[in-house]
């Protein structure tokens, strides 16, 4: 049994990583170009398409080449184990070498040759092996347009899925070429530098019409036993992973859905964002979501961020800062020393003009009895950490000697903490050293007029894609995309 996709009939590739990146597979009928440089693996691709065809989901293929003899396919692919003479005594594959106009000829033939064969073996996939030659028919003037969409046609009329292999480049500079209008998609083949010495190989899906395909270039590699396609990024979208954590929503549907839901509790997580990059309205909305659960909150200011600015800004995402102070759950620690409001007096942990043995032992004095008290409540924690003003107010050694034991202490007691950094301020040493004490990285950057948003380190060792960020009216008024 086939899965359907709204109701499409799918067609597995079998290729290992290459269905993940085309959504499950390619709708059944429809005709694919694999195109690349000479020794880029199309022929390899299509041999395992038909071979993983016939082995896994008992379809059986023709392989249709114009240019290399049987023997010379059969003896290429021994190299991967593959015994094709086998599958062809149990009429599961035919491997057939002829001219492009006797192929034509006897396709286009009601009960030609062509329409025999996918009767005899009750064929489902078709690999042409090229369909180049095909512009040398018919004239000089010609670029096989005609015999292109005719062959196309066919494949459709009998529900083939198919493979029509080209070589990349040789259409290069002209017009694009009238095949990749008529043929369903494009999966381009590369062979780039790579990291000066090396050369990598990656597959690219240009075109797939109704599939969900994952966008960008992946590695491949040719293994033992075939082609291996190692899709990119692993991505997050459809996969959901239960590790059994509670996660935190951050109030952003799109950033939760790169977090598996949101981030897990007891982790900490850097926002790493440049200076352009506006990254308030996402801190926002995720201390807004913990303050309106009705978790313990702890604020660290920064120079520009004062109880104040906060209690406006959360109060734009519907989260009341002051009713959470009133019920002794929220603190903030300020290096600054400025006045706040009454009902904020008792949350306030004046840090300033402390040694970093005093800051810390002032900190722990102030927050752990009602950390006590609120975990026998069942309360969860957080805390936003800013790294800036850490770095600044106790100094570069202060965070290298403290900051992964503090992350852990946290992690064992379930808190779960966001620090704000810049990366590219705190220098390369020390942001290495603080991505490494930490359980995930959200960046955040500017690049030209779009802003960015990638998930560069997760618990589960994933990556994101990079997102646009899209500011919208209402809340949380950002959304990825
Ligand atoms: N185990 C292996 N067996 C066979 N080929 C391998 C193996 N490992 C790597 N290769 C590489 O695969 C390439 C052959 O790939 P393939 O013939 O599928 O490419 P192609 O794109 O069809 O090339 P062409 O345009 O010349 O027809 C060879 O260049 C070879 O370097
Ligand atoms: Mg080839």
């Amino acid at each position: 049994m086939q899965e359907t996709r709204l109701g499409q009939d799918i067609v597995h590739t079998g290729v290992p990583g290459l269905d993940e990146l085309l959504g499950g597979g390619v709708p059944r009928g429809t005709t694919i170009i694999l195109e690349g440089n000479p020794g880029t693996g199309k022929t390899t691709l299509g041999i395992q398409f038909l071979l993983e065809g016939a082995r896994q989901y008992g379809e059986s293929g023709i392989y249709i080449t114009f240019e290399e003899l049987p023997e010379q396919i059969y003896r290429d692919m021994s190299g991967f184990g593959w015994d094709l003479r086998e599958l062809e005594r149990q009429n599961k594959l035919r491997i057939i070498c002829l001219e492009p106009d006797v192929l034509l000829d006897q396709m286009m033939r009601t009960d030609g040759l062509f329409e025999q064969l996918i009767r005899e073996i009750d064929c489902k996939r078709v690999v042409i092996d090229s369909i180049s030659l095909f512009r040398t028919l018919g004239g000089l003037q010609t670029d096989g347009r005609e015999q292109i969409y005719s062959v196309r046609n066919i494949m459709r009329k009998f529900n083939l899925t198919a493979f029509f292999l080209r070589e990349y480049g040789e259409w290069e500079g002209r017009s694009t070429p009238f095949e990749n209008y008529v043929c369903d998609g494009i999966i381009r083949l590369s062979l780039r530098e790579h990291m000066e010495r090396f050369r990598k190989r990656t597959i690219e899906i240009l075109k797939m019409r109704g599939t969900c395909i994952v966008e960008g270039e992946h590695h491949y590699r040719f293994l033992s036993d075939g082609i291996c396609i190692l899709p990119a990024l692993s991505m997050v979208e459809d996969k959901i992973v239960s590790d059994g954590v509670a996660r935190l929503s951050t109030g952003i549907q799109s950033l939760d859905d790169l977090l598996f839901g949101g981030l897990p509790q007891g982790s900490a997580f850097m926002l790493d964002s440049n200076s352009k990059a506006n990254y308030k309205y996402l801190m926002t909305s995720i201390y807004a979501e913990r303050i309106k659960e009705g978790d313990c909150v702890v604020f660290m200011l920064s120079g520009l961020s004062s109880v104040e600015t906060l209690e406006q800004s959360l109060e734009l995402f519907g989260a009341s800062l002051r009713e959470a102070a009133l019920e002794e759950r929220v603190f903030f620690i300020d290096h600054y020393h400025r006045q706040v409001a009454p009902e904020y007096e008792k949350s306030v942990i004046y840090v300033d003009r402390l040694s970093n043995g005093e800051y810390q032992k002032k900190v722990y004095e102030a927050i752990n009895p009602y950390f006590r008290e609120s975990v026998v409540e069942g309360r969860r924690w957080f805390i936003h950490y800013d790294l800036n003003t850490v770095l600044s107010e106790r100094g570069r050694e202060y965070v290298k000697r403290h900051f992964a034991d503090e992350m852990a202490r946290c992690r064992a007691a379930g808190v779960t903490v966001l620090c704000q950094s810049n990366f590219t301020e705190i220098g390369l040493e020390t942001s290495s050293f603080l991505e490494r004490a930490s359980n995930g990285v959200i960046r955040t950057w500017v690049d030209g007029s779009y802003q960015y948003l990638q998930i560069t380190k997760s618990p589960g060792g994933r990556m994101s894609a990079p997102h646009i960020v899209e500011n919208i009216r209402d809340r949380p008024y950002v959304r990825l995309i």
